[in-house]
């Protein structure tokens, strides 16, 4: 009997879904916030007259047929994970042609979390965001309205690695030098996502930042590469204390965060690649010299291009190509992964998971 009665809900909610225009609207949101890895093409905006690789052959081949600003051959994890929750492609802030509806990329290659570049950094991707809430404000007049879609929103963000890479690091650094390095970066995160919370963002997948030792930029470039895994590490190892203090904090009581162990995951790849379906995880499909580290897209360097590209980590030395964000997505999509936690990032999008899951075990009970 109960089954019979499950069942009719299950009816009445999937007639309800199929009868409903307004359920169909899609309320979901999503906002990125970070550097290179999930840029989708702020740069063109920021210097229109500059020449950026990322809007030359060969990136954006694999997937889009044509550059689009990703830095890589498709799509960045953002993209991945708008798709999985039917959201149309999230699109770059400085696009003033672009539709806000659900969500803004902010995110820009070479920034930083530390102020460094007012273009581009953390700081400045907080102020655009300030701007388009202010439109959304114009847009929906209603102010109930427009603080639940910015607490129902998703806000990834990715930062810290082009702290590292733009640091001149004493090449005999000492441990306590390293952390405190680090301690600044972590610091500058964590009051942004403070002001991010002040605007009424609440839930927040960080990524930690890659092993930048084992990178071949780095590899290519560095005379110690050891420096870099140690910041790294250390990045990867006190980002979750600094989200977990915000929560414990009485000043957040609505925070909620999840972090995803991207140190842990790339390294695993570079490690044994073949365990997760590539050839080459030490080696960039595009770029010169021993790594193909660096150069990618330029047009005073010669560089070469990989012929199948799922079957490299690294697209060019520092990011990662469409096979791999694929695959970094969808082990950030579920904690069962065991590279997320608290929460996997499905956690924070419940509704059309919850009707999805509901219409399968319809389809199950027939
Ligand atoms: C933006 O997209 C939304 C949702 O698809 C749509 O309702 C709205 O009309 C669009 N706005 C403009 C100006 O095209
Ligand atoms: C404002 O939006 C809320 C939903 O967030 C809705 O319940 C309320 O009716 C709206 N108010 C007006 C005046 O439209
Ligand atoms: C943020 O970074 C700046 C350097 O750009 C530094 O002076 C400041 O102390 C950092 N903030 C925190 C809270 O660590
Ligand atoms: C490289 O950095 C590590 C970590 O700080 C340090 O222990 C080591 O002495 C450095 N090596 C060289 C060759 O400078
Ligand atoms: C590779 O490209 C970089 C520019 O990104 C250049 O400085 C370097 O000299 C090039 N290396 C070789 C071996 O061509
Ligand atoms: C490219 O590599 C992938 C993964 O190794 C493999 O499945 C696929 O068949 C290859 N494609 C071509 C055209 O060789
Ligand atoms: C999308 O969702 C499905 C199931 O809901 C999951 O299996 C898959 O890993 C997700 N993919 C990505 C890229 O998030
Ligand atoms: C955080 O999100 C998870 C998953 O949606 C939810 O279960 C939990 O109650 C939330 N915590 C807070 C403090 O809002």
């Amino acid at each position: 009997m109960a089954s019979l009665a499950y069942s009719l809900f299950i009816l009445s909610l999937f007639t309800f879904t199929l009868l409903n225009p307004v359920c169909s609207e899609l309320d979901e949101y999503l906002f990125s916030f970070g550097d290179g890895l999930y840029d989708a093409g702020n740069a063109k905006f920021i210097y229109p007259d500059k020449y950026l690789p990322s809007y030359h052959h060969p990136y954006g081949t694999t997937f889009f047929d044509y550059p689009t600003g990703r830095f890589s051959d498709g799509r960045t994890v953002v993209d991945f994970v708008a798709e999985n929750v039917s959201l149309p492609r999230i699109p770059p802030f400085k696009n003033k042609e672009a539709n806000f509806t659900y969500g803004a990329n902010f995110a820009s290659e070479g920034a930083t979390a530390s102020d460094s570049n007012p273009l581009i950094d953390f700081r400045s991707q907080i102020r655009d965001f300030g701007e388009l809430k202010l439109e959304w404000a114009v847009q929906l007049v209603n102010v109930t309205e427009l603080a639940r879609r910015l607490k129902k929103a998703v806000y990834l963000i990715s930062f810290g690695a082009d702290d590292y890479l733009n640091y001149e690091i004493p090449s005999e650094a000492s441990r306590e030098q390293l952390e405190s390095i680090v301690d600044v970066v972590l610091g500058n995160i964590s009051d942004r996502i403070k002001e991010l919370y002040d605007f009424g963002a609440r839930k927040f997948v960080v990524e930690n930042v890659a092993p930048l030792g084992l990178i071949p930029f780095i590899k290519q470039t560095s005379d110690n590469s050891t420096l870099f895994y140690e910041l790294a590490s250390l990045h990867a190892m006190k980002l979750p204390q600094i989200l977990e203090k915000i929560q414990d904090g009485y000043l957040f009581p609505e925070f909620n965060y999840t972090v995803f162990n991207y140190f842990g995951i790339i390294k695993e790849i570079i490690d044994a690649p073949g365990e997760h379906g590539f050839k080459y995880g030490d080696i960039a499909c595009c770029g010169n010299s021993t790594y193909r580290g660096q150069a990618c897209g330029f047009l005073d360097y010669e560089f070469c291009v990989c012929g199948n590209k799922t079957e490299y980590l690294f697209f060019d030395g520092t990011h990662n190509t469409d096979a791999a964000n694929n695959l970094l997505a969808e082990l950030m999509w579920d904690k069962e992964s065991g590279f997320i936690s608290p929460y996997g990032v499905k956690d924070f999008f419940p509704s059309p998971t919850t009707i999805q899951t509901l219409l399968t075990e319809a389809t199950a009970l027939g």
